[in-house]
C-alpha cells in the first residue's frame, strides 16, 4: 500500500511561525513535524510516500527530506499550485497511487497509535474508505460525526459545525480506495471556498461504504500555537524514548 501526506495549506493558525517557514518544518520533538507521519507510515510497512506541498516550500522539503534514504522510505513530491482544500490537494495523488488503496495522512496530525491494526482492518474490507476518529474537547475546529453506535454506523460528518451534535472528531487519518477520485471530481468547493475532505467522507456514508476505528492514544492536530506546544509535550513524553 502507498502513504500520501498533505503538506500544503497556509499554516494561518501559526502565523507568525508560518510566515516564512511552513508549518510542517517546525520542530516537534527533536525533528521537523513532517518527519512524524512520515515515520507512522514506515512503521507500518508503508515506504512508497507522496508528499503534497505548495511550490514555494517545495524546494525546503527536498533539501531536507531528500528521496527520503535517510528515513528509509521512498518520497515522491506533487505541487498544489493553490490551497484549495484537502480533497483538491488529495486529487493531486491519483497518478501516484494509480487505481491502489492507500492512507493519507495530514501532515500536522500527530497521534501515538501505530497504524498497523487499522490498515490491516482497511486491507480486510472489501470495498469503501475507513476513518478514524477520537473524542476531543473542541469540537468546533474539526470535522465531527454524528454516530449511530447501536449499529456501529457514521450518519453524518459536519466540518467545524456550531453545534457540534457530538464529539467525535474525524482525525486526518484517511484510507481510501481509487473510487475518492472520482468522489473528488464530484466536489463543488464549500462556504469557505474550499473543497472539503468532510464532503467526500459524506459520499462515502451516502453509498453505505465508510467503515471506522475509535484511536486508542492520544491524537493532536497541531495547526495552533497551544497544540503545537502540547504535540511536543507529548512527543517528548511518549515518542521519544529509542
Ligand atoms: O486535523 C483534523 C481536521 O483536519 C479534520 O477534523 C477536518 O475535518 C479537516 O478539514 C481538517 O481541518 P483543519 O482546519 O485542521 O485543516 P487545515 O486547513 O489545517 O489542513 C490540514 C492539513 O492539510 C495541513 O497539514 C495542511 C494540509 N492542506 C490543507 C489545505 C487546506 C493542504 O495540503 N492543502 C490545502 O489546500
Amino acid at each position: 500500500m502507498k502513504g500520501v501526506i498533505l503538506a500544503g495549506g497556509t499554516g494561518k493558525r501559526l502565523r507568525p511561525l508560518t510566515r516564512i517557514i511552513n508549518k510542517h518544518l517546525l520542530p516537534v520533538g527533536p525533528y521537523p513535524m513532517i518527519y512524524w507521519p512520515i515515520q507512522k507510515l514506515r512503521e507500518a510497512g508503508i515506504d512508497d510516500i507522496l508528499i503534497i506541498t505548495n511550490q514555494h516550500d517545495l524546494g525546503s522539503f527536498i533539501s531536507l527530506l531528500g528521496l527520503g534514504e535517510e528515513l528509509g522510505v521512498r518520497l515522491t513530491y506533487k505541487i498544489q499550485p493553490a490551497a484549495g482544500g484537502i480533497a483538491e490537494a488529495l486529487g493531486i495523488a491519483s497518478t501516484f497511487v494509480k487505481g491502489e488503496k492507500f492512507v493519507a495522512l495530514l501532515g500536522d496530525n500527530i497521534f501515538q497509535d501505530s497504524l498497523v491494526p487499522y490498515i490491516q482492518a482497511f486491507e480486510q474490507q472489501s470495498e469503501g474508505a475507513r476513518i478514524l476518529l477520537k473524542r476531543v474537547s473542541d469540537p468546533h475546529r474539526f470535522g465531527i460525526a454524528t454516530l449511530d453506535l447501536a449499529h456501529n454506523r457514521i450518519l453524518d460528518i459536519m466540518e467545524k459545525p456550531k453545534n457540534p451534535s457530538s464529539d467525535y472528531c474525524v482525525t486526518g487519518i484517511y484510507m481510501y480506495g481509487p473510487e475518492v477520485f472520482e468522489y473528488i471530481m464530484l466536489l463543488e468547493p464549500s462556504n469557505r471556498g474550499e473543497f472539503e475532505i468532510t464532503d467526500v467522507n459524506n459520499l462515502y456514508i451516502k453509498t453505505n461504504s465508510l467503515q471506522f476505528d475509535f484511536l486508542k492514544g492520544w491524537w493532536i492536530d497541531a495547526g495552533t500555537p497551544e497544540s503545537l506546544h502540547q504535540s511536543n509535550q507529548f512527543v517528548f513524553r511518549d515518542l521519544c524514548n529509542d
